[in-house]
């Protein structure tokens, strides 16, 4: 059937040698834009949630859980990006390998991974930003850096703190740094990456000396009671006026709900992928960099949750700025300063990633005719897709104004945890209809981590609330009709007349 039709290996070697990248990026360079796209808004922000509504000091734990998720999917993508050494992503691998209709949907999916990622990034970024300048003594109102029902829960809980001192409920909220920094950035990705890319570098052992340092520093505050007890028993959760919402907290339900929040900081891994094109020996070398890129990340995070949560009491971690917080509630004020200035930095690095990511699979899929062509009109000077670019830019500054970073998160997470769960099918199609074919690294036991790698992604998935849900469902609808109604008509494989499955 036409929709199961897979692009050729030839047409992919065309598209390469278009571009004529230099081939310069070792293993370990790889690894370290990994690393690079990996550590951001999820260690940085999205710990003080988990942790503080979800996980108490298991925190590490959950990291753990999502990592094995994270791990499995990661084993198989090595094998795909083995077997097609080509820039692209998930997409292009499926592409390439098990079909069309498989190929769109992953992309529709990395679609919400990128674009929502994008947005998480955005938010956490404000929260740095925030933070820097009160160290400055400059203090931004509530409802003009967040979302409004943020910037409601934070007057609530002032109010509560402070009675004598009662603060009105705002009526519009508006995040103001989280709107500009998406448009700084998206500046940035219309004039061209290249100078960008040096900077990158920079930022990404920056971002490595200050996890370290948060490691170690922090170890020599931490008291172990605070880490007791280790899963904090089961709440009720309330809403932001303080009616019970029917759901419950902490537990080892709140364990599994928090692994789903903290799932976020692995993302970008994949990012890799988009790198072969510059690679010099990227049948070996992507594989590598991809699996120890996360286990790397995974190893710095469990000790930063550990440290995190024993230096200070879960219940008094910051949600905004938790990691930097920590170090002001131990009174090592110049540690604020290093690691508020890194992260900010830091989360920089990961939006201008996301955001390039999110815009080359739009080009990727706008050249095999699956996506309009406005998505690859270039700039006449800066060769840059800059409508795309300014598309997503816009979508992502207004998303990111108006909503808290739970939300988006959650939608970014279920996009990846489903694009993760097909490319582990998808490696174990390949390897049953196409044995033959050369993989220069092999998952090892691929069907055994391909389906615990399905199981436990699409587990977590179960975890997400039921209102990501009811848009993911409706996110994933709407991609199969486009598919049916743009793609499908209007593919470059469906004009030259090419039916090829192998499903
Ligand atoms: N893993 C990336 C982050 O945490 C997306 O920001």
């Amino acid at each position: 059937m036409s929709v199961w039709r897979v692009k050729p290996v030839s047409a992919f070697e065309a598209d390469m040698k278009k571009n004529d990248l230099k081939r310069v990026l070792t293993k370990w360079g790889l690894t370290s834009l990994g690393i690079g796209a990996i550590i951001g808004g999820g260690i940085f922000t999205l710990t003080g949630i988990a942790a503080h509504d979800y996980a108490g000091p298991a925190l590490a734990l959950a990291f753990v859980i999502a990592g094995i998720g994270c791990l499995f999917a990661s084993l198989c993508y090595a094998e795909f990006a083995s077997v097609l050494p080509v820039e692209g992503s998930a997409y292009a691998y499926a592409y390439g390998t098990v079909g069309e209709l498989f190929a769109w949907f992953i992309g529709w999916n990395l679609i919400l991974e990128y674009m929502m990622g994008a947005t998480t990034v955005a938010v956490a970024w404000s929260g740095y930003f925030v933070k820097l300048l009160h160290l400055f003594g400059i203090e931004f109102p509530i409802w003009l850096c967040n979302d409004l029902a943020t910037a409601t829960e934070k007057i609530l809980q002032h109010n509560k703190d402070f009675p004598t001192d009662l603060w009105d409920v705002p009526s519009f909220a508006f995040n103001l740094p989280a709107f500009l920094i998406t448009w700084i950035v998206t500046a940035i990705l219309v004039k061209g990456i290249k100078e960008a890319a040096k900077t990158n570098n920079i930022i990404v052992i920056v971002k490595i000396a200050v996890v370290l340092f948060v490691i170690i520093v922090g170890a020599f505050y931490v008291k172990t009671e605070n880490w007791v007890p280790f899963i904090p028993d089961e709440v009720p959760v309330k809403d932001a006026f303080g009616n019970l919402t029917g759901k419950m907290n902490f537990g080892f339900g709140g364990v599994l709900t928090a692994a789903t929040i903290v799932f976020f900081a692995y993302i970008g891994f994949d990012a890799v992928s988009t790198q072969a094109g510059e690679a010099i020996n990227p049948k070996k070398d992507v594989p590598f960099a991809i699996v120890a890129s996360l286990v790397i990340c995974t190893v710095l995070y469990i000790l930063v949750s550990l440290v995190l949560t024993g230096m200070v009491k879960y219940d008094q971690l910051d949600k905004a700025a938790p990691v930097a917080s920590a170090f002001s509630g131990i009174g090592i004020n110049w540690a604020v300063f290093i690691i508020t200035i890194a992260a900010t930095a830091g989360l920089t690095s990961v939006m201008l990633v996301m955001m390039l990511g999110q815009t080359r699979i739009f080009l990727g899929m706008s050249k095999d005719g699956l996506m309009p062509p406005f998505f690859k009109t270039l700039h006449p000077t800066f060769k840059t897709p800059h409508k795309s670019t300014l598309l997503v830019g816009g979508l992502i500054s207004i998303i990111a104004a108006f909503t808290p970073i739970e939300k988006v998160s959650e939608m970014c997470s279920m996009g990846t945890l489903l694009a993760f769960a097909m490319v582990c099918v998808a490696v174990m199609i390949l390897r049953y209809k196409k044995p033959e074919l050369e993989r220069p690294y092999k998952t090892p036991a691929v069907y055994l981590i391909g389906t615990l790698g399905v199981g436990f992604n699409l587990f977590l998935m179960t975890q997400v609330r039921a209102a990501t849900w009811n848009f993911f469902l409706i996110w994933g609808t709407l991609g199969v009709i486009v598919y049916f109604i743009y793609g499908k008509r209007n593919s470059n494989l469906e004009k030259q007349g090419i039916d090829n499955s192998i499903i």
